[in-house]
């Protein structure tokens, strides 16, 4: 045989190559034997290729490839021909490959489960044997994509002019609101690095530097609770600039972001991008991140409330909370007595007393507040809340944060009922004046709500403790489909300023110091005014390629509980490791004792 090396890859294939001799290398992915012909799939990241062994032509040669199994790694070497029934859903589905010659490249035993579309095996087994789930088609071009996403990113941003700096890894600990993963540091006995939560004080103070334009792919490691939309090491865009206004880096990232869709998916995102005041998205959409795929907005009826004769209405207003509805347009006939109960029960669960609902119909409305509102009082509901026969409307009553959450998140479940969140829409929006900082009621104390370092609107603001609910940010979002995928914020450049927030923070001169001592002090040496955003890679390939989980487009991704089933990270480690760290563990490990 000429060389074993493939001369196209599975995918390449088309006719325009027919008759030519080719080679062909790849794993075994399907095995239909037809009495004196023998198809085979043959496999690899850029497509699947048919080639065809035929008795007639070398019975030795049939006889080897009868003895292939799934999973196997093969060179096959052999002649193009047209297919007598093309496959349209292949790229290589007009053509197939007469086989000549076969090298087995190497034996696969039968893997543990088979490597399918849409997984069939439980996610558990997958992660154990994720090499194998990796061969996967959707999670080859999940990660096929987001290799393109991220060079075109990277070709934007230094086109730009920004500069990719990495910063470090063993690192001391940044404040972003989760628990540090710690290093023990086996020269420092007793001391430990903190793995870095983001890069935000080192990418400021290369702004102190000079650099005026930073980014980084920066991985970023936080120890908290996980979800669908977190893992606990993860990657985000980060990137930085001098000089700059909260429109700056606002503009740029919504370039930057167009493109990267562009580029990376091949999809248009409409722009501008609409920009909410903090204040605005919570009244409108009832929470901080507006899923714009439809309407659906939060209507405040105070005014019919506070003069109506439902006491449940009434006596919201009277005890200074709010009434708000939404109109469900067209869904008078689609939910049943049934299903609005669910929906009751849905909203109870996040804190509200009950649902009132009414069916707009060409008389007047029906349903559970159909009493109060006969006739007029009817008429001028549904004037307020923009609907007409056949909407559905639906209304909380209590104090005002009550309201929003339950709404917002009705709103959510509704739209998608509806079929209103389509995967395929993709609609972005700012949301920007976040109130600065957040009563911590566990700890009855204020914590910071995006960073310790965002600057506050009211640069020469006296004193955080009056009024501190009201004081703004200069910290803004962007949102997608309603999912929050970055936070940025324009930063304290002012190691006075700086000191006030975290004294106000409740953290000491002394562990100012202790651990924001470089940062302020350099501020002390000029640092420039300066902004910036950190946007999750993982989050937007997720979104982008309609995946369930960030788990999807992460080539190995821990499971909920932060282990690695397949390495079996994290692991007990040698008691002379240990020793070497001067550290003794007072945990049970894993498994011993009773
Ligand atoms: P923030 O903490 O909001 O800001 O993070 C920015 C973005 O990172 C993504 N993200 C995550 N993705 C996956 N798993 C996680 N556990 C996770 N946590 C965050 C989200 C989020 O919007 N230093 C600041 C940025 C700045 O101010 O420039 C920061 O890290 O998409
Ligand atoms: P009731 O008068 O308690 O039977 O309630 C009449 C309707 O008002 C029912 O549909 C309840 O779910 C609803 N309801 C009760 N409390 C509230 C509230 N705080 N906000 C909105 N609807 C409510």
């Amino acid at each position: 045989m000429a060389s074993w090396q493939r001369t196209h890859t599975c995918g390449a294939l088309r006719a325009d190559s027919i008759d030519a001799t080719v080679t062909l290398n790849g794993w075994i992915e399907n095995h239909r034997h037809h009495g004196a012909l023998l198809f085979v799939d043959v496999r690899d990241r850029h497509g699947v290729t048919q080639v065809v062994f035929q008795q007639e032509y070398d019975e030795a040669l049939f006889e080897r490839a009868r003895r292939l199994g799934a999973e196997d790694v093969i060179s096959v070497r052999g002649l193009v021909a047209r297919r007598e029934k093309a496959n349209a859903e292949r790229p290589t589905g007009e053509i197939e490959v007469l086989a000549r010659e076969l090298v087995v490249l190497a034996e696969a035993e039968p893997p543990p489960f088979e490597i399918l579309d849409v997984a069939e095996a439980n996610e558990e087994l997958r992660m154990r044997y994720r090499y194998l789930d990796l061969r996967r088609r959707p999670l080859q071009n999940a990660l096929a994509k987001r290799a393109g996403f991220v060079t075109a990113i990277r070709n934007f941003l230094a086109k730009e002019g920004f500069l990719d700096i990495e910063t470090p890894i063993l690192t001391k600990s940044t404040p972003e609101g989760a628990r540090d993963y710690l290093v023990p540091s086996r020269v420092n006995p007793g001391a430990f690095y903190a793995l870095p939560q983001s890069p935000q004080i080192f990418k400021q103070l290369c702004m102190v530097a000079g650099l005026d334009r930073y980014y980084q792919i920066a991985r970023c490691f936080r120890d908290e609770d996980l979800r669908a939309d977190r893992q606990p090491e993860f990657t985000q865009i980060d990137l930085e600039m001098s000089f700059v206004e909260e429109h700056d880096v606002i503009a740029m990232v919504e370039a930057m972001v167009i493109a990267g869709f562009k580029e990376g998916f091949g999809i248009e995102l409409p722009r501008p991008f609409p920009r909410f005041d903090f204040a605005e998205a919570m009244e409108r959409y009832g929470c901080d991140k507006p899923d714009l795929r439809f309407g659906m907005l939060l209507t405040d009826i105070g005014a019919i409330a506070s003069k109506s004769e439902f006491k449940v209405f009434r006596g919201a207003i009277e005890a200074g909370g709010i009434v708000k509805g939404i109109c469900a347009s067209g869904a008078a006939e689609k939910f049943s007595r049934k299903a609005i109960d669910e929906l009751t029960a849905f909203v109870n669960g996040l804190g509200a007393k009950g649902l009132a609902w009414a069916k707009v119909t060409a008389n007047g409305v029906e349903g559970s507040i159909a009493k109060f509102f006969e006739g007029e009082k009817g008429k001028e509901l549904c004037a307020a809340m923009n609907a007409v026969p056949g909407d559905l409307l639906l209304f909380v009553a209590d104090q005002k944060k009550v309201v929003h959450k339950a709404l917002g998140d009705l709103r959510l479940k509704v739209g998608g009922m509806l079929g209103l969140r389509d995967p395929k829409v993709f609609r972005c929006c700012w949301v920007l004046n976040f109130p600065m900082f957040e009563w911590n009621e566990e700890h009855g104390r204020w914590q910071f709500a995006h960073n310790p370092f965002s600057a506050p609107v009211d640069w020469d603001i006296a004193d955080f403790s009056r009024d501190t609910e009201k004081i703004r940010s200069r910290a803004y979002d962007f949102v997608m489909n309603g999912w929050e995928l970055g936070s940025g914020s324009i930063r304290i450049h002012k190691p006075a300023l700086q000191s006030k927030v975290f004294q106000f923070l409740g953290i000491s001169p002394e562990q100012q110091r202790a651990n924001f001592g470089f940062l302020l002090d350099s501020y002390r040496y000029g640092g420039p005014p300066h902004g910036g955003i950190a946007l999750g890679v993982d989050r937007l390939v997720t979104l982008a390629l309609g995946m369930d989980s960030i788990r999807d487009v992460i080539a190995f991704p821990k499971t909920a509980r932060a282990t690695d089933p397949m390495s079996d990270a994290p692991s007990v480690v040698a008691e002379a490791q240990l020793a070497e760290l001067k550290i003794k563990s007072t945990a049970q490990a894993p498994g011993a004792g009773a």
